[in-house]
């Protein structure tokens, strides 16, 4: 069988009620995975429930910043294969109006929230043998934007934080890694779209030689590091971004 498949193994993705994450269960799914998908907004995450293949697939809508919420999802848990860690926002905002709660909203959900369900993960041992984590970074992390302080922080936090989530869990032949993307064509996409003008983003958008991504990109590149076929990469970062960053456009 060729070392993509996913068959037999469960996983969890959060942020599945939208974009990436919806993608990432579909994806799944689709390669033969069974799969826990979690959000907050239960219309969309039975949508996305309603578009995975028949398997041993759960759906647990939940608000990963209420503790309580967090302890009920970790606790249904079974044995994982691997975890996505999709759930995320992006909150733009100049450093002069930049406050303790701003940074709270945006690093708790893209940092903090996800160091805690992965410490109780493990606290709970239910990571598998050989079992995969993927964190969503973003280019912004490297390649800083006006307004980004808060959202490159966190994902330059989240990737130093897989990294030594890599070191620790080796010995159990657990993986980490980041997908670092760029523009990726989802409802963050849109968002961003409509605080901007059409004039900037057309502009942005023209330095893709490929063009901007779409969440099935970023979805393909989740698989391969939850399979088989990327047992030998652990700790590292994959940028997928279109040929933003070679700057030549
Ligand atoms: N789109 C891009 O251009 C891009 C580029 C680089 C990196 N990324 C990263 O990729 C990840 C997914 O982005 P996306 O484009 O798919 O964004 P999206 O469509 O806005 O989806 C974000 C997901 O995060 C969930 N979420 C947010 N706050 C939550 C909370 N408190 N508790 C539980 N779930 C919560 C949302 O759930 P509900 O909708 O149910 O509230 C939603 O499912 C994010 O980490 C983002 O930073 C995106």
């Amino acid at each position: 069988m060729t070392p993509f498949h996913l068959t037999n193994k469960t996983f969890l993705v959060t942020g599945a009620s939208s974009g990436i994450g919806r993608q990432v269960a579909i994806g799944i799914s689709e390669m033969g995975g069974n799969v826990i998908i979690t959000g907050r907004d239960k219309i969309r995450l039975e949508e996305t429930f309603s578009l995975l293949k028949s398997g041993d697939n759960k759906s647990v809508s939940a608000d990963l910043l209420d503790n309580d919420s967090l302890n009920v999802l970790a606790d249904q848990l079974p044995a994982l294969d691997g975890v996505v860690n999709c759930a995320g926002i992006v909150n733009p905002l100049p450093v002069k109006f930049i406050t303790e709660k701003k940074i709270h909203e945006t690093f708790d959900i893209n940092y903090n929230v996800q160091v805690i369900l992965m410490a109780q993960i493990a606290r709970q041992k239910k990571l598998n043998k050989g079992a995969s984590i993927v964190f969503m970074s973003s280019i912004s992390a490297q390649h800083p934007h006006k307004g980004g302080a808060l959202y490159a922080g966190s994902k330059a936090a989240i990737e130093a934080f897989s990294k030594v989530l890599a070191l620790e869990f080796f010995p159990q032949k657990v993986r980490s890694n980041c997908l670092c993307a760029a523009m990726v064509k989802s409802p963050m996409y849109d968002k961003a779209e409509a605080q901007g003008t059409k004039e900037q983003m057309d502009a942005h958008v023209n330095k893709y030689p490929l063009g901007t991504g779409t969440p099935e990109d970023v979805a393909n590149a989740a698989i391969f590091l939850l399979s088989d076929a990327s047992k030998w990469i652990t700790g590292t970062t994959i940028t997928l971004d279109g040929g933003f960053l070679l700057g030549g456009l």
